[in-house]
């Protein structure tokens, strides 16, 4: 298949919304990552997207919308929670999972009687859903395990040939993917850490929201994840990462005796200047948002150097930062060494 790489300007947004309406797939940029839509309400172009990422069929998507109009629906009640949770932070990076409406696609839920709704604020994202009058479905636009992507670019890289059309937007605000809240059930849980945070999240519902254990640990074995997401192998670079935690004068030291010819740091920037092997940066230290901006493209760029052995700067574990901890312990398969 051939891929039309095209600018998210007026033509590129109508030929997208085109696309949709007659259930074919493409990337799109939004303000956290890159997606690939489909037509939520068609089963066969849904479908289309698990073939393109590689995706398991048991890993449901989100259906993205353009306003509280379009709920209708996709969800069979929409709790008094989501009506506090969307006047405080939608549009914007936040998913909610509400009782499933009888026009969602079954392949978009995987067999779930819930669905996972986020109100995008990227102007691409509302022009197209507006011009086309269809709520989509859709997932990170990388390949099934991958980073997600930030660019088009990398879009490109893992989507070529595998989707007709790719929407050139720049690089993403957030960087890292929507936080997702469940609102089913007694309490609310935060099921993915995202740029909307936990105090956010609890300020606005003026309610504790309960954290999911999947977040920062790894399953034990035999544990159900409530986001299936959680469950799989994420975000894996070809290198092979471990998490350094300590200060950076431990971090160094570690780094200095255990380096090779095939050592490189994920270290925050300023601080490759002071380290004496090959360095990716991905943020400033103590800044949650800039590491979540840069995090999954820096990724990317380990990759790009070649299959080695990372040492990463440890982020911290709340407010935005939580988003970083989340995706980094996955990318480094959970190996956290405290200095
Ligand atoms: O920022 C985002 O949310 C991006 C952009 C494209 O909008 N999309 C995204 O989709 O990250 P995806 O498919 O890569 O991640 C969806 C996550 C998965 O962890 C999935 O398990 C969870 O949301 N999820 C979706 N529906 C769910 C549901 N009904 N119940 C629990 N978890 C759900
Ligand atoms: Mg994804």
């Amino acid at each position: 298949m051939e891929t039309i790489f095209h600018k998210a300007d007026a033509e590129g947004i109508a030929l997208a919304a085109r696309l949709l309406k007659e259930g074919e797939i493409f990337a799109l940029p939004t303000e956290t990552v890159y997606g690939i839509a489909a037509d939520a309400r068609n089963g066969k172009a849904v479908a289309e997207i698990f073939k393109a990422k590689g995706r398991p069929q048991d890993n449901p998507l989100i259906v993205h919308i353009a306003g509280m109009e379009m709920l209708a629906g996709l969800v069979s009640e929409v709790p008094e929670r989501a009506h506090l949770l969307a006047a405080a932070f939608w549009p914007g990076p936040l998913t909610m999972v509400m009782p499933r409406g009888p026009e969602v696609a079954a392949e978009c839920c995987a067999g779930l009687d819930t669905v996972g709704i986020r109100m995008p604020s990227h102007p691409v994202v509302q022009a197209v859903i507006r011009q086309s009058g269809c709520a989509f479905a859709a997932p990170s636009a990388n390949l099934s395990g991958k980073p997600s992507p930030t660019t088009a670019q990398d879009v490109r890289v893992d989507m070529e040939g595998r989707l007709p059309l790719i929407l050139d937007g720049g690089p993403c605000e957030v960087g890292v993917e929507s936080t997702v809240i469940s609102i089913v059930g007694e309490h609310p849980t935060l099921l993915r850490p995202g740029h909307i945070t936990l105090e956010q999240l609890e300020a606005a519902l003026g309610e504790e929201v309960l954290v999911s254990g999947a977040i920062l640990e790894k399953l034990k074995d035999g544990e159900v994840a409530r986001s299936p997401g959680m469950k799989y192998k994420h975000y894996a670079p070809k290198a092979d990462i471990t998490i350094l935690d300590g200060t950076f004068a431990q971090y160094k030291a570690y780094v200095d005796a255990h380096k090779t010819a095939h050592t490189a740091c994920l270290c925050f920037t300023g601080e490759e200047h002071r380290l004496d092997v090959p360095c990716v940066c991905y943020g400033r230290e103590g800044d949650g948002e800039d590491q979540a901006k840069h995090l999954f493209r820096s990724l990317r760029a380990l990759d790009e150097q070649g299959d080695q052995t990372v040492y990463a700067r440890c982020p911290g574990k709340d407010g935005a930062a939580m988003a970083v901890y989340n995706r980094l312990i996955r990318a480094a398969a959970f190996r956290v060494i405290k200095l």
